[in-house]
């Protein structure tokens, strides 16, 4: 008797280098049509999908039944033949020559025809099964791991900040309270920054990477309750070097986008010219420009407030390329920004405003780095001093001028996949109304 050879599980991602060759593929059940005597299986196991095609010839009257009633995302594996078709969806085919039933599914939820999105939300935990979230969930996961060789590539140091924390970062009404055993009250971060600071007395250029949390009654589809911040910060810098900064990221991460993950681009049918416009130096504009920009487009903008999500879509528009807004007026800012020395009303801060309406994506600026001013700005905002005296200690021993910022990752993801709204950016959106799955 001949001896079988073993078995070799190849994954369809990297298919081609399989063919002519018998393998085992494990995954899940997409889709399957039949005529008679040939079941067509659609096949994906997390790498991608592939056409399975089984006769009754291949695998005799059995299995070929059981096919039959195998519903969709059942978990099976096959074994069969990988060839080359031209008229394949991914040029690839499998002959199956045998199946096996691993888990069994039926009446899925999520089927092919429309879904509401609501009704898409409640089931998250399956919608993301579908080739539209997966290539999302990549591009995610590219736009991370481009954010980190950015950072660690230019000598930054990664430095956690805590989660639960005493006190407010960016603005008390947008707090999530946490009981914290029976004597206190802990907040989940807003925003690792003021941490940072210290951190960067300590190391010079660090980052902070990690969930931050605001309670925002806001329904739009900008805002989550829970949303990831990666958040650089500088000793020795001032606001030109944040700038600078957070241009080249941005340039960073749509760059390898574009070179890693041109598929998943094309499966959320993304045009990706707008994307490769994406160039440094971005336009760069003081917030009073940016005020004369909207009153000239018609826009009843008011010197004096931040800007709206209309504002914003409009200031993009203008450029047609992400724009640096810079030197918002102090009091529509938090606390820790520095003044501007030559015009005390407006802050040294900036924010990246993305192209084709998503908005702002990077928040920052220059701290303020004087003692007796930042004592004043917590007084005057109302903010408890006791919980900030460490943060006034960096202004006491060695302050220097210092500054970063923090970029919103699904902001930046909703904007590279051309999404409708950040929640889909996220594997399992918190907002207002929603905290399940
Ligand atoms: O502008 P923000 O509030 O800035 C800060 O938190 C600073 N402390 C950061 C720093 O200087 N270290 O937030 C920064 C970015 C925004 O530009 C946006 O991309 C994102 O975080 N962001 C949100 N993303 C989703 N949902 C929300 N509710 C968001 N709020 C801010
Ligand atoms: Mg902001």
């Amino acid at each position: 008797m001949m001896e079988r050879p073993p078995q070799t599980v190849a994954h369809i991602g990297g298919i081609a280098a399989h063919v002519g060759r018998e393998v085992t593929l494990r995954g899940w059940l997409q889709n399957r049509r039949s005529s008679g005597r040939i079941h067509f299986l659609t096949v994906r196991d997390g790498t991608g999908s592939i056409q399975a095609v089984m006769s009754k010839a291949a695998v005799g009257d059995d299995i070929f039944r059981q096919a039959d009633h195998l519903g969709q995302e059942s978990a099976i594996s096959i074994r069969g033949q990988v060839r080359a078709d031209a008229r394949a969806p991914g040029g690839y085919e499998v002959d199956v020559a045998h199946l096996e039933l691993v888990g069994a599914s039926q009446d899925y939820p999520i089927t092919p025809k429309e879904h509401g999105v609501e009704y898409l939300l409640d089931h998250r935990h399956l919608w993301l099964r579908t080739e539209r979230q997966q290539a999302i969930l990549r591009i995610r996961h590219e736009v991370i791991d481009a954010v980190r060789t950015f950072f660690n590539s230019r000598g930054f140091v990664l430095v956690d900040t805590p989660i639960l924390t005493p006190a407010a970062c960016e603005g008390t009404t947008t707090l999530f309270p946490v009981p914290y055993f029976d004597t206190a009250t802990a907040f989940l971060t807003q925003s690792g920054q003021l941490y940072n600071e210290a951190n960067a007395m300590a190391l010079g250029r660090v980052y902070c990477f990690g969930p931050t949390f605001r309670a925002e009654k806001s329904k739009t589809r900008r805002h989550l309750t829970e949303f990831w911040m990666v958040e650089p910060e500088m000793a020795y810098a001032a606001l030109d070097d944040v700038m600078a900064l957070a241009e080249d990221l941005v340039v960073a991460v749509i760059t390898r986008v574009l070179d890693t993950r041109r598929p998943e681009l094309a499966v959320l049918q993304r045009d990706a010219a707008p994307l490769e416009r994406v160039r440094a130096p971005f336009p760069r504009v003081s917030y009073d420009e940016a005020v004369d920009i909207l009153q000239a487009r018609g826009l009843e903008f008011q010197w004096g407030g931040d800007f709206g999500s209309p504002d914003e879509t409009a200031l993009a528009e203008h450029f047609d390329q992400p724009v640096i807004v810079h030197r918002f007026p102090a009091a529509a800012k938090a606390f820790y920004m520095k003044a501007d020395p030559e015009r005390p009303e407006a802050s040294l801060s900036v924010d990246v405003l993305a192209p084709e309406g998503y908005g702002e994506i990077v928040g920052g600026g220059q701290r303020e780095d004087d003692y007796d001013v930042l004592r004043e700005r917590v007084r005057a905002h109302d903010l408890p001093e006791e919980a900030f005296s460490w943060y006034l200690d960096l202004r006491r021993y060695g302050s220097v001028p210092h500054g970063g910022f923090g970029m919103g990752i699904e902001r930046v993801v909703a904007w590279i996949c051309g999404l409708q709204h950040v929640r889909e950016a996220v594997p399992y959106p918190r907002m207002l109304h929603r905290l399940t799955p």
